[in-house]
């Protein structure tokens, strides 16, 4: 663990994208009775999330990272949470199934309410006022009541994730995720699609599969693995009131844990060497997240890295690069050889939704699913080339049928956005463009395997 840090350490340090409450009486109370609720999340838990990314790591499983830009207080419903937990389930299966790798699977849920802005303040017809920064922290109707940060919010955000990760649990460990329910997860409005009929396709390859096994006597009663999964969760660790406050020592370690979520990342605005955030996670026992953008270099992530896995501990840390689909064919390359001859481990993840985000004619934020299957697709190329391994992936998505994201089998255009367009804050992949990333995502990942399986074996004989 780090020598002298305390999960007040970052309070010293520039924190950017943070609000200031205008009454620090009220933030102080919040915060001692945040400090007295339960944890969330045990450190055991985290620890074994840790040992599934090392996994990843090694490139012997791959990362699934999903979910809402940003959870809502608004739209805190079970429907929308069982539906995003059995798109990541399906797309889930499509990878195992069709890549022969375990998949790792970690929601962008229960937690993902503090969000970074472009900028601090918005101006509309003349009228100047506080950025909306998640529901966490203030309300997005444009008005200055509701832009005032109120820390009561962050109460209301931590029941609200206490719910969703008990209904998680549920769904995760409780029969819902049997891998016999597989033809059941179907969502009603991707029925009749392309990837409604090849999903039932390989759902009744699966059934085959599991008949084999049974036959063999691996059923779902002796093997745990075919009737429950885990599910971890995690979000952007950006409101740093919040996660001190959820920050407990593991009695059976004697370690400092962040117990609102498994995982936590740092976002790529707020990830100074200095700053309060990477001063923050660099503290907690947690599997930890970094986002790099296009600014970032080779130096940088090297200096990170030491910072936040100083003990080079496989697992620990996950460098989700979002260099857009431009530009990730030149940056990831000599980024991922520098890594490498410093010898140091992490999971490289692959967000390609953050630098592919475009503004339509009409004004919305959106982003072409061609441009997130071409970033992946060059990611994937950058780790063929330097002999690393794609250690996973992490989208923005829900399981609802919005329409935020043009392109895709169903051919959204620019014209539909209005039809559907729901999000909080960066457009999500509906779950029927999520499920055909995953088969596309399966059949990259699989010709990855295979090659480096026959390298393999042409290197042992
Ligand atoms: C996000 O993940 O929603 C986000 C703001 O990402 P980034 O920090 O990569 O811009
Ligand atoms: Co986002």
């Amino acid at each position: 663990m780090a020598q002298n840090w305390t999960p007040a350490s970052w309070r010293d340090r520039p924190a950017l994208q943070m609000p200031a409450y205008p009454d620090p009486a009220a933030l102080g109370a919040v915060e001692a009775r945040l400090g007295g609720y339960p944890p969330l999340v045990f450190a055991g838990e985290a620890r074994g999330l840790k040992a599934a990314l090392a996994a990843a790591a090694r490139g012997d499983a791959f990362l699934l990272q999903g979910g809402d830009c940003a959870e809502s207080f608004a739209e805190f419903h079970p429907d929308t949470i069982r539906d995003t937990f059995r798109v990541m389930l399906q797309m889930s299966v499509v990878l195992t199934f069709g890549a022969a790798c375990p998949v790792v699977k970690v929601g962008r849920m229960a937690g993902q309410f503090a969000k970074p802005r472009s900028s601090d303040t918005e101006s509309r017809d003349g009228v100047t006022l506080p950025a909306y920064r998640g529901d966490m922290i203030n309300d997005m109707a444009f008005t200055e009541d509701a832009r005032r940060p109120d820390p009561e919010r962050m109460v209301q955000a931590y029941n609200q994730s206490a719910a969703t990760l008990n209904l998680l649990r549920a769904f995760a460990q409780g029969g819902y995720a049997d891998l016999h329910k597989v033809h059941q997860w179907t969502l009603g409005f991707v029925e009749g699609s392309p990837q409604a009929d090849r999903y039932r396709g390989l759902a009744g390859r699966l059934d085959e599969a599991l008949d084999f096994m049974a036959a063999c006597g691996l059923t779902a009663s002796t093997t745990p693995q075919i009737r429950e999964t885990d599910f971890y969760t995690s979000h952007e660790a950006l409101l740093l009131e919040y996660e001190q406050a959820m920050t407990r020592v593991d009695s059976t370690t004697g370690d400092w844990y962040d117990t609102s979520a498994h995982m936590l990342w740092i976002g790529d605005r707020t990830r100074q060497l200095d700053g309060a955030h990477v001063t923050f996670l660099r503290g907690i026992g947690n599997p930890v997240g970094v986002k790099a953008g296009p600014t970032m270099t080779g130096d940088e992530l090297l200096r990170l890295i030491d910072t936040l896995n100083p003990a080079n501990e496989p697992g620990r840390l996950t460098v989700i690069v979002r260099f857009g689909a431009d530009k990730v064919e030149g940056m990831l390359p000599p980024m991922l050889r520098a890594i490498r001859r410093e010898g140091r481990q992490v999971v490289w993840a692959c967000d390609p939704m953050h630098a592919n985000t475009v503004k339509s004619s009409v004004g919305y934020k959106t982003r072409k699913f061609d441009s997130i299957l071409r970033e992946v697709r060059g990611f994937f190329a950058a780790h063929r080339a330097e002999g690393t391994h794609p250690g996973g992936v992490h989208f923005e998505m829900t399981g609802q049928n919005v329409t935020e994201c043009v392109g895709g089998a169903h051919a959204i255009t620019e014209a539909n956005l209005s039809d559907r367009y729901h999000t909080h804050c960066d457009p999500r992949l509906n779950a029927e463009q999520a499920l055909e990333l995953a088969f596309l995502l399966s059949e990259i990942l699989k010709d990855h395997r295979t090659r480096r399986h026959a390298q393999a074996r042409q290197a042992a004989s």
